[in-house]
C-alpha cells in the first residue's frame, strides 16, 4: 500500500524547509525560449510485419485512444522496422501479410504483403500514418508500386520511408553512399505519390550531415528520422536502469539531437524519433520496469525541449517485446509513463521550459497554453530506488507564475512500489493513487488529485526517490 504525504505534513515540510529550499521561479508567461509541443509528441511506431496482428488486439484501439483523448489528437503512427526491408509487394496476394515463420514470436526473414495492409490501415488508425517500405532489397520497381497504393489507400498517408537503418545494410548491400542511394528513390518515386518522404531513418549516423548530400532531393523530403535506444541489450551488452532513468543522464543524452533538429528544419522539414524505445535486442531486463515508464516521462520533455517534434516509441513483435506499451501479457509498466505525460501535456500545451538546470537528478518542468499562461508543472524525482533501503523524498518549491499568495493547488501523482517494479510480474503501478490499466488497456480505478498548500506565495510538493508528480496551476 502506498503512504501519500498528507497535506498536514506538507505544511510542516514547507515551514521547515522554506530556509533550506530556495523556491523556483515559475515565469509568467511563456519566455521566447520555450519549446513548442506537437499534438502528437508521443507517437507510436508499430513493426512492419506485426502491423496486421496489432489491429487485431483490442489494447492496440483502446491504448491508442487512451493517448489521444487526453490531447485531444489522434496518435501519429509509423508502421516500419527492420521487416519493412524484408517485405515484397504482391498486388495480388488477399491477406495483408504472408509469412513462415517457426515460432510465433519470431519475426519473419522474408514476407509479402498486399493491397489490404493499406486499407487495414486507413481503417484502423486515426493519426497521421507513416509507411516504410523496401529499399535495401533494391527493387525499386516493387517499391514504387506499394507506394502508390499507398498513396491510393489510406488518406491519412503523412510520409513515406523508402529503407529502414540503411547505415546498417552490409556492406555489400546494393545499397552503398546511402545519401546519393535516397535522393535517387526519391526524385524517382516522388512523381507518382508526391512530395512526402521522411528522410535518413538511421540508428548510428546523426541526420545533419544527410541534408546538404541530398541536394535538390530535399524538396521530396516531409520530415526526417532518426532512430533512437539510449541503451542496447544486444551482443550480451549490458543495460541499466538508474541510468536510464537518470534525469542528468536523459538531458546530456536529448542534447545530442538539438543539431539534428536545427539541420531539419533550416532546410524547412520536420524533425521526428522516427523510432525509439529504451534498450535494443530484448531490452535487457529494464524495458519493461516502472523505471523505464519514468524514463519516458523525462525522455519525451527532454525531447521537445531539443526540437524534436514527435518520439515514435517502438512497438516489436507480439508477445516477445520487452519495451512494448501493450500486447505483451498485459499493459505494461511504460504506458503509465506515456499516459502520464500525455495527461501533463493535456489539450491546452502549447510550449515547455525547463526550470532545474539539468545537472540534477530533480527535473522542474512548466508548460504554458496557447496564450502563454502556465497552466501545469511537473517534478520527476529520478533518484533511483530499487526497492532496498529507505525511499528518500525530495521537496521542492515554487513561486512566481500562476502561483497565488495562499491556498491550494492540486496535483497528480505517478508512481509504484520501486523502480524495478513490472506491472506484468504484479507490480501494482498508479496515477492519482488508484488508475491502473486492465489487459484491454481499459482504465480501472479512480485517479484522485492530492491538495497542496500554497503558502507565502510558494508551493511546496514532495516526491519520493522514483517518482513524478503534475501539479495543477
Ligand atoms: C496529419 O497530417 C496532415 C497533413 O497531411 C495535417 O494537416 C494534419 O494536421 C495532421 N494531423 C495531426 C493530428 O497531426
Ligand atoms: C544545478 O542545480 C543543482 C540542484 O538544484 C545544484 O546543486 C547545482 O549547484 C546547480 N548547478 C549549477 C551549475 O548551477
Ligand atoms: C520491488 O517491487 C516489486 C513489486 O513490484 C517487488 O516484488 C520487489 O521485491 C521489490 N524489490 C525489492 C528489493 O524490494
Amino acid at each position: 500500500m502506498l503512504v501519500h504525504t498528507r497535506v498536514d505534513t506538507i505544511l510542516l515540510l514547507a515551514s521547515s524547509l522554506a530556509a533550506l529550499v530556495t523556491a523556483i521561479t515559475v515565469p509568467t508567461t511563456a519566455p521566447s525560449t520555450a519549446s513548442t509541443i506537437d499534438s502528437s509528441l508521443v507517437a507510436v511506431s508499430l513493426e512492419f510485419f506485426a502491423f496486421p496482428g496489432y489491429t487485431n488486439l483490442v489494447s492496440t484501439g483502446t491504448c491508442l485512444a487512451n493517448l489521444q483523448n487526453l490531447r485531444g489528437a489522434p496518435v501519429a503512427i509509423r508502421i516500419g522496422g527492420t521487416t519493412q526491408d524484408r517485405a515484397t509487394y504482391d498486388p495480388t496476394l488477399a491477406t495483408p501479410v504472408s509469412f513462415t515463420v517457426a515460432s510465433p514470436t519470431d519475426a519473419p526473414t522474408s514476407l509479402t504483403f498486399g493491397p489490404s495492409f493499406f486499407t487495414l490501415a486507413a481503417s484502423n488508425l486515426d493519426g497521421n500514418v507513416t509507411v516504410g517500405l523496401n529499399r535495401q532489397l533494391n527493387n525499386q520497381a516493387n517499391t514504387l508500386s506499394a507506394a502508390v497504393q499507398a498513396k491510393e489507400s489510406i488518406p491519412q498517408l503523412y510520409a513515406i520511408e523508402l529503407g529502414n537503418e540503411p547505415d546498417l545494410y552490409a556492406s555489400t548491400s546494393p545499397i552503398s553512399a546511402d545519401a546519393a542511394s535516397e535522393a535517387s528513390w526519391f526524385k524517382a518515386i516522388a512523381p507518382s505519390v508526391g512530395n512526402i518522404f521522411q528522410a535518413a531513418v538511421y540508428i548510428s549516423w546523426r541526420t545533419a550531415p544527410t541534408i546538404p548530400l541530398l541536394g535538390t532531393s530535399i524538396s521530396n523530403v516531409r520530415t526526417v528520422s532518426e532512430h533512437s535506444y539510449p541503451q542496447s541489450a544486444c551482443n550480451g551488452a549490458t543495460t541499466n536502469l538508474q541510468t536510464l532513468m537518470s534525469h542528468s543522464g536523459i538531458v546530456s543524452y536529448t542534447k545530442g539531437f538539438a543539431a539534428d533538429a536545427a539541420s531539419a528544419h533550416a532546410a524547412g522539414v520536420r524533425y521526428f524519433l522516427g523510432e525509439t524505445n529504451s534498450a535494443t535486442c530484448g531490452g535487457g531486463g529494464i524495458s519493461p520496469t516502472f523505471g523505464a515508464a519514468l524514463w519516458i516521462v523525462d525522455y519525451v520533455l527532454q525531447g521537445a525541449l531539443n526540437s524534436v517534434e514527435r518520439l515514435y516509441f517502438h512497438q516489436g513483435t507480439i508477445g516477445d517485446c520487452q519495451y512494448c506499451w501493450w500486447g505483451q501479457f498485459t499493459t505494461g509498466a511504460p504506458f503509465y509513463g506515456a499516459y502520464f505525460v500525455n495527461e501533463f501535456l493535456g489539450t491546452d500545451g502549447a510550449k515547455i521550459e525547463m526550470l532545474d538546470n539539468g545537472t540534477g537528478a530533480v527535473a522542474s518542468y512548466v508548460l504554458f497554453n496557447s496564450a502563454g499562461t502556465p497552466v501545469r508543472l511537473l517534478v520527476y524525482n529520478s533518484n533511483y530506488f530499487d526497492g532496498t533501503g529507505t525511499r528518500s523524498s525530495t521537496s521542492v518549491s515554487f513561486t512566481g507564475g500562476g502561483i497565488p499568495a495562499s491556498g491550494t493547488a492540486t496535483a497528480l501523482r505517478l508512481t509504484g512500489p520501486n523502480a524495478t517494479s513490472r506491472v506484468d510480474e504484479g507490480g501494482v503501478v498508479t496515477i492519482g493513487g488508484d488508475l491502473t490499466f486492465d489487459g484491454d488497456c481499459n482504465a480501472v480505478g479512480t485517479q484522485t488529485r492530492e491538495n497542496v498548500v500554497v503558502t507565502g506565495s510558494t508551493l511546496t510538493v514532495t516526491v519520493q526517490a522514483s517518482e513524478a508528480l503534475i501539479v495543477y496551476l
